[in-house]
């Protein structure tokens, strides 16, 4: 029985704010931020796009490829920036997405960790349920304080991705290597926008996670490190992930993973898959067979290191065109503008652009209220 990624796509904002401008107004050199942080743009949002709306617009993508959308009976919504403490964000895409009524929809939280968690927990869902389809959506917008050492990192995006047995793009192998350590590196207290962190402890925990979950990965597997044909990392900023590929692999294809998250900035619980993505989108050559590792991080801190196989045929699956032409058009920032936007405090609903085909339109008695574009 072969079970893993059937089908997948992300979204991310409309817009983006140049770091070049930022630089430019953090009295901060370009190169620091381009070639120190490996990061070139990120993604901003308007008031009428979050973690849902991207989310609905990645998942629409991803389920149009699958013939029988009530086969979907399972829908985890992971993400760390939820606006809400109670009601799952996973209902709203649950609702705009048409889905069946006995489907099971909730999120899942552990910083940038979750959407890994939920597919390791989704492989066994669709063990016992040979029929059933599982949608993971990973979704996140992060923010820093102004002028933090953070806030070149800033970014936000959602990954769809459906689980399943005969997938048609990935098999999930069954070995993991695990690690578990309360660290205070990163977190959110409930009643802030934006994340506290101490960066040099994170990305410490982060490399020193990645030895120790590689040990146990080898040791649960019995494979080696020359049997992996290239990774994929979690990607709070390119440079992070150069770090972790020259502490234990030193792949070429590294690049090729973080074409897009280099564009669009930290996109947490998404990074790791749309690292993936970026890797299917442009590599030259054929995957097919090869075996890939996946490094997962999230902060406070989970940790795991697993690996899957290309299958035959996964091209088909791919719009790599549509995903360039997405990241194509968005639209730049001025530095006032991402001011205004990162204060939260501006609401026009319908000044800005979607990138998808759902708004939120507008917020009312702190109930949030989406539509459809177009009615
Ligand atoms: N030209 C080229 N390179 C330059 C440069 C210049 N003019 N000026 C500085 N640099 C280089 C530095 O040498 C340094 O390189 P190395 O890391 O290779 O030594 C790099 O740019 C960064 O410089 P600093 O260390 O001085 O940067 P900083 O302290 O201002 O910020 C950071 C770095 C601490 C990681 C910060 O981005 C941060 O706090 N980020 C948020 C936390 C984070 O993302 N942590 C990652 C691990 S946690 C995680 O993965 C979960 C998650 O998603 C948050």
């Amino acid at each position: 029985m072969t079970i893993g990624i059937d089908s997948i796509a992300f979204s991310t904002s409309k817009y983006f704010l140049s770091l070049e401008t930022l630089a430019k107004h953090r009295d901060v050199s370009y190169e620091k931020y381009c070639l120190g942080i490996g990061q070139t743009k990120m993604a901003v949002f308007p008031p009428n796009e979050d973690i849902v709306t991207i989310a609905i617009d990645a998942a629409r993508k991803a389920l149009s490829s699958i013939e029988d959308k009530n086969a979907v009976d399972l829908l985890i919504f992971a993400t760390e920036s939820s606006f809400d403490l109670s009601k799952s964000a996973g209902i709203y895409v649950h609702k705009f997405l048409g889905l069946r009524e006995d489907c099971r929809a909730f999120d899942l939280k552990q910083a940038c960790y979750s959407a890994a968690a939920a597919l390791r927990l989704a492989e066994s869902y669709a063990a016992n349920n040979p029929r059933s389809k599982v949608l993971i959506v990973g979704s996140d917008v992060i923010k820093y304080p102004p002028s933090a050492s953070g806030e070149p990192t800033q970014g936000g995006a959602a990954i769809a991705f459906v689980v399943s047995q005969n997938p048609r793009i990935l098999e999930i192998e069954p070995y993991a290597g695990v690690h578990t350590d309360d660290i205070m590196d990163f977190w959110r207290p409930a009643h802030l926008d934006n994340a506290l962190f101490d960066g040099k402890l994170s990305a410490y925990n982060y490399l020193k996670s990645l030895d120790i979950c590689l040990e146990r990965y080898f040791k649960n597997s019995a494979l080696k490190l020359s049997d992996i044909d290239c990774a994929c990392f979690h990607s709070p900023f390119g440079k992070m992930a150069r770090k972790a590929n020259n502490q234990s692999f030193k792949y070429k294809s590294l690049d090729k993973t973080l074409i897009y998250s280099s564009i669009i900035g930290n996109s947490c619980s998404a990074s790791l898959f749309i690292c993936f993505l970026s890797l299917l989108d442009h590599a030259k050559d054929d995957l097919t067979g090869k075996r890939i590792g996946f490094f997962s991080y999230g902060s406070g801190s989970v940790a795991e290191f697993f690996s899957g196989v290309v299958r035959k045929g996964y091209k088909r699956e791919l719009r790599a065109e549509e995903n360039q032409k997405m990241l194509a058009d968005r639209i730049e920032i001025s530095f006032s503008e991402y001011e205004k936007l990162y204060s939260g405090e501006f609401r026009d609903f319908d000044k800005y652009q979607n990138i998808g085909s759902v708004k939120l339109s507008k917020i009312d008695n702190y109930r949030r209220i989406y539509e459809n574009i177009g009615g």
